[in-house]
């Protein structure tokens, strides 16, 4: 079966530093990736590489088997590239709905089909009650919420969230892993970068990347990588490992 995004030996160097360097993976149809790694690691960087908002120095992403290198920002999302941005970006003084309807017009005809596409995103997202609201009032969850509907908006076949969990309490990291799954469920594929939200990352993820450093150090499902020693040497710390073994 032919992956649905893959990322062939990306590199990507800003002057002396290898951000991204040499990093390989595959993301399957209806499943969720969760590329992890300290402050640093490469993570945005990746996204920016497979998004088109950066050109690799080496290296090639393909999309549905196609080599997407050389594409722009606006033509992978048109191919099904949805993103979301660690420093979230909404129109701060359009409202809730006017910020999702706006994504949706770049999918339908009308106005009136676009809003009630938004409507219906708002629905999943569970921001309905905070429709008319202005983007820039509502709390860092309900904002990291709105990226995703708005990326939601343009009908995407994967989604790449950049540590949408990231400053949220352990009720808001619950209500957004729950958003997350049902993504699969409609059909979207997820790419997730995190930091530090570690239980939420076991949770949610079919396979895990750890980068370091901008390599990649290790891969395979939740339970294997986070019993890796280098990962746990490099990344989780032995006081994690600790707090796993204790029952
Ligand atoms: N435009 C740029 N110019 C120069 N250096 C950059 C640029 N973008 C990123 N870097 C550097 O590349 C490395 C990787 O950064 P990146 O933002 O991709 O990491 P990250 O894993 O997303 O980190 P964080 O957890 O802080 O979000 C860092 O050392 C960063 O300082
Ligand atoms: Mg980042």
């Amino acid at each position: 079966m032919t992956a649905l995004l893959e990322v062939r030996s990306l590199t990507k160097s800003f002057g002396g530093l290898r951000a991204v360097d040499g990093v390989s993976f595959q993301v399957e149809e209806g499943k969720i990736l969760s590329i992890i790694g300290p402050n640093g690691a490469g993570k945005t960087t990746l996204f920016n590489l497979i998004t088109g908002a950066l050109t690799p120095d080496s290296g090639d992403v393909l999309f549905e088997g196609r080599s997407i290198n050389g594409l722009k920002p606006n033509q992978t999302a048109c191919l099904g590239i949805g993103r979301t941005f660690q420093i979230v970006r909404p129109f701060p003084h359009l409202s809730t709905l006017d910020n999702v309807t706006l994504a949706a017009l770049a999918k339908t005809k009308t106005r009136r089909e676009a809003q009630h596409r938004a409507e219906e995103i708002l629905e999943v997202t569970r921001l309905t009650p905070f429709a008319d609201k202005d983007a820039r009032n509502l709390t860092l969850a309900r904002r990291k919420r709105l990226e995703i509907a708005r990326a939601m908006a343009l009908s995407p076949r994967i989604i790449l969230l950049d540590e949408v969990m990231a400053g949220l309490t352990p009720a808001e990291v619950d209500e957004t892993i729950a958003l997350i799954k049902s993504l699969t469920t409609r059909g979207i594929s997820a790419v997730a970068g995190v930091e530090h939200v570690m239980q939420a990352v076991r949770k949610i993820s079919d396979r895990i990347v750890v980068l370091n450093f901008g390599q990649w150090l290790a891969e395979g499902p939740p339970a294997e990588v986070m019993r890796h020693p280098e990962v746990i040497r490099a990344y989780l710390g032995s006081h994690y490992a600790e707090s796993q073994e204790t029952p």
